[in-house]
């Protein structure tokens, strides 16, 4: 029977026929026959009286419905549970079986390496009991959860604790949320753990008991994520004037999870990766990714829990929103510009590549099939860089009038995207009605400029037209609001004020139309400009620069991000030349003011060790590919293998240099017996020593010597006392394939094997290596007494990192990477599809790439469209790839 697939429609959104305004869960656990019993208050919303109940489930057992106490007629389809002609007001009791160790799609009630937890954003709660899973419909939810005594020393739900007995050998533990909330923040936890424990007082004189549950034994590498809690409640005090209106907060960390984390109402469940780090076993960016998780799902509490969504098109309007705030948090408390461009580098690789293929989308969503695969970098952080735009236009303070006024309009609420701009405008005062385009159109818009300078008028005028290419489903695109910061440099690297009839005007120029002239008086000579400053806006931006403008700005300009992008616009351009060439079978262009440029920030600039890293970044082959229309993966990968080249023999002295004067700071530091620590100095040095080592060691190499490269590399692994020098000896190693790779990644292995989120670092140093025995490599890996296919986290690292951070060898021209993925794809189908679906990206790029390649991805896709039971996840995808 063929399968009939339906993609649900943003505009068909109706108001709930009925509401349930109260449920009563109780959970008798049992690993594979858990008996859930819902009493839920239902009243019906619609005159009409002859619209039917239906509740949606998923993989239920049903043993029993009652309403009112009493029998009834009931109809059970594939997905839900129907009731006709229905009293008003009645409260039904379902009970129905659901089997937690074997669900491993790992949505709904589901073990975890032995503990209880769920997962139900977004419909995984039908999966534990037939429901209205909408998140339009709020409940105040009671939830008893029973075990036999002794079993699950910590039974948790949602909200206070209201009672905690045995009876019967049997225990009891009820729980109850004052809050109505959607039941995809309905959470369980049952387990044995260590616990975390930290007093909080809120601005408001509030007491909150904050607690953390690990695994056993775990619980020193606990103390960041809790202290991490801590800040961030300070935090949206004093930034966003938002308290905690719970007496607890809980977060637990669990093994097996198929995102980050989830901010179940004062019941946040954690990826564990995203909770435990010590200094021993964590890298710097372990642990700067606990604070940002932390942050973010403690930040949900308001934004995503107070006022929700309305339905998951509006999704964005919790992710975007809480992805800027956990932004911000991490600017108020590391360093700012180096927030922005990790930030930035997200939205420039895998956002705008999302962008130009077959997924692209809208940060709110007009179709949807799975609503799983819209959990993408365009809701969530194209998602905030909409958000931050409003705050560019706005202002801090108006901004923030805005979201007073959204909590005073909505708290309690679902709501809409559009709500939240209302709420912005109304606030503010600020016409945003053509902003809107942001939420409605997919796509990257691309502002091309130009200037004319009028030396008798002392003038300075700009022309910029804005377009924006065509997406599936959206071939013409109207003009979006633009808020592009710009400054302008004289010759001598000063900042020229910008005026307009002789009044000074904001940096910010928003542009709105189609073709946009700007005009600057008062300007002395011909400018340099800084366009896109602070990365204001989520586009690509086309400008004739001319001979040594760019490296004016890597120089003088006063914002880091104008700074750091001026030199990615070097590389970028020596890129594309050097690809055009590589296609054309023509030598290589010499890639001269990269190398000057480099010179200059390695001798000259005096910037910290930080944002020098940073700076000397070379963007990976997957961003590169967005130069593109079309992608000559050969011919970009050996253009960029050209320009590492250049830089690391013709810099040569300055890389070993520059490493053997970090090593000396390194060893210092151990000789006075200063440990690990995770501070901006450190990060700093470590990022550093990363690059020169790096440079430093291809150049050795393609000098041929390499025997002094490889010694170097177990050098630093030797020495090092931390995971971050660790994995820069270990992936330099494999990165390089050097002959010292054998006898770290035996050691790292013989020292790790018993830590599953340290050992991640093994399978991914061995699958993003570029060489043609990887894919062995990585075969072989999938035997390892560590890997597991059925926990995302292996998946992510040893498969994951294959597909997506290894565009060299799964692209490989044989098909091997292609066919080697299919059949894990075909695996997880079956498992866990939305894992699967996640980590075929790459192989959705099909249309961009060269006919062979495209035609062995087509036979691939062929294949997993003909396998039953094919999931919606792949098939949405692969779908789309195909129109
Ligand atoms: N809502 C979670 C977050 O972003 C993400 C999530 C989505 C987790 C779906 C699990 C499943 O904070
Ligand atoms: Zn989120």
């Amino acid at each position: 029977m063929a399968v009939i697939r339906q993609e649900k429609r943003r505009l068909d959104y109706k108001k709930p026929d009925f509401t349930i305004t109260d449920i009563d869960l109780t959970f008798e656990l049992d690993l594979t026959a858990t008996i859930v019993t819902a009493v839920s208050r239902v009243k019906r919303l619609t005159e009409d009286r002859k619209i039917p109940l239906v509740l949606n489930g998923d993989s239920l057992k049903l043993l029993d419905v009652k309403l009112d106490g009493a029998e009834c007629a009931f109809r059970e389809t594939e997905n839900t549970l129907e009731l006709d002609s229905v009293p008003d007001e009645f409260t039904l009791t379902v009970k129905t079986c659901i089997n937690p160790k074997d669900n491993s799609e790992l949505m709904g009630l589901y073990v975890s390496d032995g503990k209880f937890c769920t997962q139900n954003e977004p419909e995984g709660f039908r999966r534990i009991t037939f429901f209205t899973d909408h998140p339009d419909v709020l409940a105040r939810y009671t939830t008893h959860i029973i075990a036999p005594d002794g079993a699950y020393p910590f039974m948790l739900s949602n909200g206070n604790l209201i009672k905690d007995e045995v009876k019967d050998g049997k225990r009891v533990v009820t729980w109850e949320d004052p809050f109505p909330k959607p039941s995809y923040l309905f959470a369980l936890v049952a387990g044995d753990f260590d616990e975390l424990h930290r007093d909080f007082v809120t601005c408001g004189g509030r007491h909150v008991d904050v607690y953390l549950y690990v695994d056993k034994g775990q619980a020193s590498c606990g103390t960041v994520a809790i202290d991490s809690i801590l800040r961030a409640m300070e935090w949206d005090e004093k930034r966003f004037g938002l308290e905690y209106d719970l007496n607890r907060f809980n977060v637990v960390a669990v093994d097996f999870f198929n995102a980050g984390a989830m901010e179940n109402k004062s019941l946040n469940i954690f990826n564990s990766k995203y909770v435990l780090v010590d200094a021993e076993s964590a890298t710097d960016t372990d642990f700067e990714n606990v604070l940002s998780v932390i942050g973010h799902e403690y930040f949900h509490n308001w934004t995503g829990d107070r006022v929700t969504c309305r339905d998951w098109f509006q999704l964005s309007l919790k992710e975007g929103l809480t992805v800027f705030r956990d932004q911000e948090f991490s600017s108020d408390l590391c360093c700012r510009p180096i927030e922005r461009i990790k930030a930035v580098n997200i939205i420039k690789g895998p956002q705008f590549t999302e962008d130009a293929g077959p997924m692209a989308h809208p940060i709110r969503p007009d179709y949807v099939m799975e609503m799983n695969n819209f959990y993408s970098v365009t809701v969530y952080d194209k998602g905030a860089e909409v958000i931050r735009m409003i705050h560019t236009i706005l202002g801090e303070e108006l901004f923030q009038k805005g979201m007073k006024l959204y909590f005073k309009r909505h708290d309690g609420c679902a709501v809409t995207c559009e709500d939240f701009v209302s709420a912005m405008e109304d606030a503010s005062g600020i016409d945003l009605k053509q902003f809107r385009n942001w939420y409605s159109q997919a796509g990257t818009p691309c502002v091309s400029g130009s200037l004319r300078y009028d030396a008798e008028k002392k003038q300075a005028v700009y022309t910029f037209n804005q377009s924006t290419p065509a997406t599936p489903g959206q071939s013409v695109k109207q003009p979006f609001v633009i808020p592009l910061s710009m400054a302008l440099y004289g010759s001598d690297g000063r900042k020229i004020l910008l005026k307009r009839n002789g009044e000074p005007v904001s940096e910010v120029q928003i542009l709105t139309e189609e073709h946009n002239v700007v005009v600057f008086d008062d300007v002395p000579e011909r400018p340099v400009t800084a366009l896109l400053q602070n990365f204001s806006a989520p586009v690509k931006v086309e400008y004739p620069y001319a001979q040594g403008e760019l490296e004016t700005l890597l120089k003088c300009a006063d914002d880091p991000v104008t700074r750091y992008e001026s030199m990615q616009n070097i590389i970028n351009s020596y890129i594309v030349l050097n690809t055009v060439n590589a296609q054309r079978r023509l030598p290589f262009t010499h890639s001269e003011l990269v190398v000057q440029s480099f010179r200059y920030i390695l001798e000259e600039s005096g910037l910290d060790n930080r944002f020098m890293a940073y700076i000397l970044r070379i963007p990976p082959v997957n961003t590169l590919m967005g130069l593109f229309t079309a992608i000559d993966l050969d011919a970009i990968i050996a253009s960029r293998k050209e320009l590492v080249r250049v830089l690391s023999v013709e810099l040569a002295d300055i890389w070993e240099k520059l490493y053997q004067k970090l090593l000396a700071e390194f060893r210092q530091r151990l000789a006075e017996g200063r440990g690990y620590e995770c501070t901006e100095e450190q990060i700093g040095s470590r990022d550093l020593i990363r690059v020169a080592l790096n440079f430093h060691v291809r150049g050795l190499v393609l000098k041929g010597e390499e025997a002094k490269a490889s010694a170097i590399v177990s050098g630093h692994y030797r020495i090092s006392d931390n995971m971050t020098d660790t994995l820069i000896a270990l992936n330099a190693a494999t990165a390089h394939n050097l002959e010292s790779r054998h006898e770290i990644l035996k050691d790292f292995e013989s020292r790790w094997r018993d830590n599953a989120l340290v050992f991640d670092n093994y399978f991914r140093a061995v699958a993003s290596a570029p060489y043609p025995d990887t894919l062995d490599n990585v075969r072989k890996l999938m035997e390892h007494e560590c890997f597991d296919l059925t926990n995302p986290n292996r998946v992510r690292a040893l498969l994951g990192t294959f597909s997506q951070l290894n565009p060299e060898c799964f692209n490989d021209i044989s098909g091997r990477g292609y066919e080697f993925l299919t059949e894990i794809l075909i695996k997880l189908n079956g498992t866990n599809p939305h894992v699967a679906a996640a980590i075929m990206t790459p192989m959705l790029n099909l249309n961009r790439l060269d006919i062979k390649r495209k035609g062995m991805i087509t036979d691939c896709f062929n294949r997993i469209m003909r396998i039953p039971g094919l999931s919606d996840s792949i098939f949405e995808k692969i779908d789309k790839a195909f129109k």
